[in-house]
């Protein structure tokens, strides 16, 4: 079972009943809020006969382009794919050899250096800011070398990067810009969108994401070449003379003519991480959700923020610079010393508060037999991964929920007041 296997589970046990009548109801990570556009989108989808991309996918990717200030968005199977894929592009069409390297910060979903060795690259982990978690960019140069070709500044839990001086060292140093994005939409940084700033960004749709459709993500660029690459690697590498099986409608006897003789033809090694028109239909009517979503999210993490301010002398809680949005796709907090988080975690899953470790990557098993023991050369990294956690915040909980949360969080210090001060 993966990380994100673990992050669906509970999230979908809750019946939407249970939330309109419990008081205490449990707050989860996520939640599966399937309204009456989104059944109407899908059965339309169904009527239509239609499951490859079409018309749903088409508008998704459209308005979400649009939303995010880019020319183009392009629709795939999960953020994941949307990476690999974003990587691949670069890699194929800069001509960057396997060995090159890339930087990706020493504190994130495992996915984001994954993909790099997918790639046959290296990932080259960078030390994160104790106060945003994102990508520390006073860090970023003393890791570049001359095999570096790329940095995946990743906005982490809604939470845009510090784009201007990445975007600076980028540009001094010839690198390329993919932002991992897949916690992040609708968030801007001194007025720009996420997804708008690297080449590439990548974006992802799978359960208690902000956008949900089961599985999903999408790369947005400005640049119809790479676009244009990124559609042909998702379907296989195919000629992008034939992409959509709508390719052939329309044209002259000459054009079909020339379809049919390159419409089989694979010009890139693809792969096969295209979406159907339901998760196109679902993406759609969650994006004109939009909103609601995203409103009722930050809504609650102001709230719960507020609640919260009491403790902390016991708990690091989010902050973020004016010229940021965050869209708090979770709500991640820190356990001061010498709070031990550990207990405090069992204490509020026992009172059914969903929570979740704050992204330990470089203690994870396979990347201790891949790199070593390597976690101690980023102590921001492994100090939050080790005292740091997150829990939900979605749109179908309300403030008063958060003020539920605050209650636990002070139950647990007013019973515990003793033994977190350590007097044990
Ligand atoms: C930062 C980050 N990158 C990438 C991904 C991968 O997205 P997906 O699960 O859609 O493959 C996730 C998913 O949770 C993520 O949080």
């Amino acid at each position: 079972m993966t990380a994100n296997d673990n992050l669906e589970s509970r999230s979908q046990l809750v019946e939407e009943t249970q939330i309109e009548t419990c008081q205490a109801r449990p707050i989860t990570l996520g939640v599966v809020d399937i309204g009456h556009r989104e059944r109407q989108y899908v059965n339309d989808a169904l009527n239509r006969n239609r499951l490859s991309a079409g018309k749903y996918v088409g508008a998704f990717e459209r308005r979400f382009a649009q939303e995010h200030g880019c020319r183009q968005a392009v629709a795939c199977n999960s953020g994941t794919s949307a990476l690999q894929v974003a990587l691949a592009a670069l890699k194929e069409s800069r001509g960057w050899k396997d060995g090159d390297e890339v930087l990706v910060p020493a504190l994130t979903f495992i996915a984001t250096s994954n993909i790099v060795l997918y790639n046959g690259m290296v990932p080259k982990f960078v030390d994160v800011n104790p106060c945003t978690y994102n990508i520390d960019e006073s860090l970023i140069e003393s890791q570049i070398t001359p095999r570096t070709r790329a940095i995946i500044p990743v906005h982490l839990f809604g939470l845009p990067c510090e784009m201007d001086p990445i975007g600076e060292i980028a540009a001094r140093h010839g690198l390329e810009v993919i932002e991992d994005s897949c916690e992040t939409m609708f968030a801007k940084y001194k007025g720009r969108s996420v997804g708008a700033f690297g080449a590439l960004g990548c974006f992802s749709t799978y359960i208690a994401h902000l956008l949900v459709t089961g599985v999903g993500g999408l790369i947005t660029t400005d640049d119809e070449e790479l676009a244009l690459l990124c559609r042909s690697l998702i379907a296989h590498g195919r000629d992008p003379i034939y992409l959509s099986i709508d390719d052939d409608k329309d044209v002259s006897d000459n054009q079909l003519r020339e379809i049919i003789s390159r419409r089989f033809s694979f010009v890139h090694l693809g792969f096969s991480y295209r979406i159907t028109e339901l998760e196109g239909a679902l993406g759609l009517a969650q994006l004109e959700r939009r909103e609601e979503i995203i409103g009722q999210r930050c809504r609650n993490a102001k709230a719960l923020s507020a609640y919260l301010r009491p403790f902390e002398e016991y708990l690091q809680l989010p902050s973020y610079p004016p010229y940021s949005d965050h869209s708090f796709m979770m709500y991640p907090i820190v356990a001061r010393e010498p709070v031990e988080r550990e207990e405090l975690i069992n204490f509020l899953e026992q009172h059914q508060i969903e929570t979740r470790y704050m992204f330990p990557l470089l203690s994870q098993p396979v990347y201790r037999r891949l790199f070593g023991d390597i976690e101690k050369n980023f102590p921001e990294a492994q100090r939050l991964s080790r005292r740091g956690f997150y829990i939900g915040c979605h749109h179908r909980l309300t403030v008063e929920d958060m003020a539920h949360v605050a209650d636990v969080f002070a139950d647990y210090f007013r019973n515990r007041a003793g033994r977190v001060r350590g007097e044990r």
